[in-house]
């Protein structure tokens, strides 16, 4: 066979510049290799602040609701200062928000840095840490586990709707704002302003229009959210067809100490559950964290430390004399119910429900939780094994609690109806119609926060008004409800209850 010899030549021009562009072929490859790792890297990580003091951790610790719902740390910072005017004082402070020194973001929120940008979202302490002080100049003591007494959600709700609503809401007006204050570096900031920005706005607006029932009830305050009408909205039910008796679902926020002497007792305000784990897990949808994205090990370390924690003692004096004087009076009244004291929750009737006839409180908490909303709560976690929920129930009451760190759960009763304690052992037409609550600085004597104050340093206080629905400060009077007793034994009752 007669082949052709290859006769050597030297390359042509056209292969000469190849072989420079086969280098630069690889070099490119190389290079979107480069990228392709480091954007990886990047979409991948998930990193969240950790604290390795248990307490640190509650006020700040993550939930895993950053993955989902969080917000850049960055716009978190940005929009308080764009939209002041949606704010009735300067920035979170004046809604109620925990600031501790030395801190950017307050008790509350933990940050996690989602995908290459630092995020931040609310955590349990937003609704579970509050403050005290000891007179208008003294430091504010921060304490986890009680109710947050202070901050006012369904404020920070309505100036993020207010935001969104604004045209100033656009990647043209808060991109340079974010680089002006030096967040987030240039890819994240392209990110923002491609993507970020209008995502968030549209998410806002979604919530906005999903969570218009709540206009239909009176102001929650500070201290107060509705509990049970928001998942309905996560279960997808048609919230503008529910009966209007559902419609107000007002509620305090409880303390959430001694979790392990809680153990099987009905709680939640109306007794409609009996599992820690569960409350627990339940509560994390407040912190947008869903099956997928719940951080479990990070969850597990609050869950741990609220089994053991105990509330401060009543750090004013405490006439020992009077309060042995009350000690009877509860024993004969109340443990039957509340438990034999602040650390023994033994007696015949705690943790389990009072019907809503006989102690006739405000009802419409009560009512908002309904039977339909329990079987669909029953199918969540559903496919997550044992985590699915299934202790949940519809009860026809309010629950009766233990009553460890009372001084600090004012005020009183499911919807925070009762300023002090002492009230609470009055008649209902004996007790303060209206009053101001978010104010922390305490009342000792008659137990409670000062609730006579309208304003400070240019912060308002919430005017809560027992006569709106939901509002109810009526109920639990009655001779076993300790209201007929005299005047004397109130008081000490009263003494023998800041032992607690
Ligand atoms: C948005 C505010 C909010 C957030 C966030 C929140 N909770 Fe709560 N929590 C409440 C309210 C309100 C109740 C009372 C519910 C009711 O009965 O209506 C409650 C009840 C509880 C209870 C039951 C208390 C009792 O004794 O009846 C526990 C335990 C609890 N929360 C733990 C947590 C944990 C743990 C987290 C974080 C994973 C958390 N909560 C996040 C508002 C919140
Ligand atoms: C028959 C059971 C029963 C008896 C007896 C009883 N209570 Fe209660 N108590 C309840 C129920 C139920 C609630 C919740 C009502 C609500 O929030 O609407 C409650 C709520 C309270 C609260 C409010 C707790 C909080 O965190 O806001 C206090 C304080 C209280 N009771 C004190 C007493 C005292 C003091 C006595 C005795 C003089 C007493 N109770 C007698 C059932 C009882």
């Amino acid at each position: 066979m007669n082949v052709d010899p290859v006769q050597p030549t030297s390359p042509e021009p056209s292969q000469r510049n190849c072989r420079r562009c086969g280098r630069l072929r690889a070099l490119t490859v190389l290079l979107f290799l480069a990228v392709l790792v480091y954007l990886a890297f990047r979409f991948t990580r998930d990193v969240p602040v950790t604290y390795a003091d248990a307490v640190e951790h509650m006020k700040y610790g993550s939930t895993g609701g950053e993955r989902g719902s969080g917000v850049p740390v960055s716009l978190w910072k940005t929009l308080p200062e764009l939209f002041r005017e949606y704010l009735p004082g300067d920035g979170l402070p004046a809604i109620g928000f925990i600031y501790e020194p030395g801190k950017d973001l307050p008790v509350g929120t933990s940050r996690r840095n989602v995908m290459g940008i630092d995020r931040v979202f609310l955590n349990c302490a937003v609704c579970h840490a509050g403050t005290v002080r000891d007179t208008p100049e003294s430091k504010p003591r921060v304490i986890v586990g009680m109710p947050a007494n202070t901050v006012d959600l369904q404020a920070f709700e309505r100036f993020l709707f207010a935001c969104a609503v604004d045209e100033k809401f656009s990647a043209g007006r808060l991109v340079p704002e974010i680089a002006r204050r030096g967040g987030e570096d240039w890819f994240n900031r392209l990110l923002l302003r491609l993507a970020g920005i209008s995502l968030a706005r549209e998410k806002l607006l979604l919530l906005r229009q999903r969570f218009s029932f709540m206009e239909r009830e009176p102001d929650c305050g500070p201290g107060r959210v509705d509990t049970f009408n928001p998942p309905k909205v996560l279960l997808n039910f048609r919230m503008d067809l529910l009966s209007t008796n559902e419609w107000v679902g007002l509620c305090d926020f409880p303390s959430i100490w001694n979790q392990r002497k809680r153990q099987g007792l009905w709680l939640h305000w109306d007794g409609n559950n009996n599992s820690v784990q569960e409350r627990n897990r339940s509560a994390a949808f407040g912190t947008g964290a869903t099956p997928p994205t719940l951080d479990r090990a990070s969850v597990k370390r609050m869950e741990d430390w609220l089994l053991d924690a105990t509330p401060p003692p009543f750090p004013y004096p405490i006439d020992r004399r009077m309060a042995d004087q009350g000690k009877p009076i509860y024993e004969a009244y109340c443990s039957r119910c509340h438990g034999k004291d602040g650390t023994d929750f033994t007696g015949e009737y705690v943790g389990q429900v009072t019907p809503i006839e006989k102690v006739k409180t405000d009802r419409h908490r009560l009512d908002s939780y309904t039977p339909e909303l329990c079987a669909n709560q029953n199918l969540l976690y559903a496919g997550y094994g044992d985590e699915r929920f299934s202790h949940f129930r519809k009860t026809w009451g309010y629950a009766n609690q233990p009553l460890d760190g009372l001084w600090l759960r004012a005020p009183y009763l499911h919807n925070g109806s009762v300023p002090a304690l002492r009230d609470l052992l009055e008649y209902s037409t004996n007790r303060p119609p209206e009053f101001y609550r978010g104010y922390d600085v305490y009342e000792p004597k008659r137990v409670g926060f000062v609730w006579n104050i309208a304003e400070e340093k240019g912060r308002k206080f919430f005017h809560y008004d027992t006569r709106l629905p939901g509002n109810g400060n009526y109920g639990h009077e009655g001779r076993e409800y300790g209201t007929d007793l005299t005047a004397g034994e109130k008081d000490a009752v009263v003494e023998y209850l800041k032992t607690f």
